[in-house]
């Protein structure tokens, strides 16, 4: 690429032209800065998908789409995934460096003394119907918490920006363990201090009073990996949802919580939920053809779902960690799933028609989670709650870089006009 430090718009129509500066980050394509192109030309930029589009300035994760890559402050997904904890992870993300064994144990223990939530959210959860699907009552249950903790609300205050990601990351598998069990009719169970996040969590899911649960080490440490892998991903949809909220000064549950409402959609994170009932409808490996002949018809809106990526343009390097796992977490489980052999073979179908390979359609983070989620014993409507509680680590570490960084704007795009012209009221008498 070219060192130029500008770039020339050239108006053929008015025979002007414009120069707008180029902007480099640490790593990946320089970015035109338009910010003035309305000012000095009149004319909008137009890219609905936000394709072309760079949304803010942000140092807490790299993706290099063609390559692949996937970096978390600098460190390869990879090496997270192989030698860190969600935990560590998820300080990484807010504080840009990894934690010394003090910071650590301070952090640790300031998450371990915020995970009780409101006994109050008890009986908030009481009034959704048994049947309501958890992503539902997750996002209520979240938005709620601006009800519950308004005392330290100041979006301006570090100290209180802090709080609200503690509390947030400390809460959020409390509330989904309890909005699970709010779908099976049991009593909630309480965060138990003496236990590590993870297992922590699956106990509260999972242990009944009626007997002692017997947690296996293999299942919090998949878990802990998958939360690892979900943490943050850049300006993905739910993400750019957080952050347009929080630049309105929104406070910071009020922000997660429509976050939590944008990942729900079947092409974010409610992938994960998709991809499994979509196994489960193609049922078995020689149903396969049948499916990759739906999904490439233009006429059938099916899409194999857990397939595709706007940025990943390679092997989503998550999903080739996660189908690795997948293997050893099920014979390490002695679970014997069929959906893996046809998820195997779904992936190696697709990944050797032209359809896919043109438009370079891999497997995605969504395409192996749900084969995980359901050897744990995880529902599958509670799939994409597995993702919202990783990514609210994300979520929030971005929330905050918005609210550090001076000079941020509310997010306002603009519109191209496809609507009636300029008219007058006409009476209903002679309409
Ligand atoms: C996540 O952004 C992130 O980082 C998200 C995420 C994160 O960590 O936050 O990575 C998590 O959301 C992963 C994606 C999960 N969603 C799915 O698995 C749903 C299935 N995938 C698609 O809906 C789609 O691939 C998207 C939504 C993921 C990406 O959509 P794009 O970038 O808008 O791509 P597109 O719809 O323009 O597709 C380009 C072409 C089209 O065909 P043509 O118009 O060129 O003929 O590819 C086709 C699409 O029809 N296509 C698919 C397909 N995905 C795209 N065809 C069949 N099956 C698919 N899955």
């Amino acid at each position: 690429m070219s060192d130029a430090k500008t770039v020339k718009l050239v108006d053929e129509s008015s025979k002007t032209q414009s120069e707008m500066p180029l902007i480099s980050g640490t790593l990946g394509p320089a970015c035109v800065d338009i910010g003035t192109l309305y000012k000095d030309t009149g004319y909008f930029t137009y890219d609905p998908g936000y394709g072309s589009t760079a949304s803010t300035k942000s140092a807490i994760t790299y993706i290099d789409g063609d390559k692949g890559v996937l970096l978390y402050r600098g460190y390869p997904i990879e090496q997270l995934a192989e030698k860190s904890n969600f935990l560590e992870t998820s300080y990484l993300l807010l504080n840009g460096e990894l934690p010394n064994k003090t910071q650590f144990a301070s952090f640790e223990h300031d998450i371990t003394h915020h995970t009780m939530m409101h006994e109050n959210l008890k009986f908030f959860l009481r009034g959704f119907n048994h049947d309501a699907h958890p992503m539902a009552m997750l996002a209520g249950s979240i938005a709620s918490l601006s009800a519950f903790y308004h005392d330290k609300l100041d979006v301006d205050n570090p100290e209180d920006r802090k709080l609200a990601a503690i509390r947030l990351i400390a809460k959020m598998p409390t509330i989904a363990a309890a909005v699970h069990r709010r779908s099976v009719g049991w009593p909630v169970r309480y965060p138990r201090n003496n236990l590590e996040y993870v297992t922590r969590f699956l106990h509260m899911m999972f242990e009944v009073p009626s007997e002692p649960l017997e947690l296996n080490p293999v299942a919090a440490k998949a878990l802990d990996l998958l939360f690892i892998l979900h943490a943050d991903h850049e300006q993905n949809a739910s993400t750019s949802t957080v952050r347009l909220v929080g630049s309105t000064g929104a406070n910071p549950y009020a922000s997660i919580a429509a976050g939590i409402t944008a990942l729900w959609g079947p092409a974010h994170g409610g992938a994960n939920e998709a991809v499994l009932k979509q196994l489960e409808e193609i049922g078995s490996p020689d149903n396969v053809e049948t499916a990759v002949k739906r999904a490439k018809d233009k006429n059938d809106s099916f899409r194999l779902m857990g397939f595709g990526h706007r940025v990943y343009k390679n092997f989503d390097p998550r999903a080739k960690i996660i189908r690795e796992m997948c293997h050893k977490v099920l014979n390490e489980l002695g679970v014997k799933d069929p959906l893996l052999d046809v998820a195997l073979k779904l992936e190696e179908a697709a990944l050797k028609d032209e359809y896919f390979v043109e438009r370079k359609l891999y497997p995605n983070v969504d395409f192996y989670s749900g084969l995980i989620y359901k050897a744990l014993g995880i529902p599958t409507e509670m799939f994409t709650v597995m993702f919202a509680i990783a990514r609210t680590s994300g979520w929030i570490a971005h929330w905050i870089e918005q609210h550090e960084t001076p000079g941020s704007r509310i997010g306002r795009p603009r519109q191209i006009y496809t609507g009636a012209d300029v008219r007058d009221y006409v009476g209903a008498d002679k309409r």
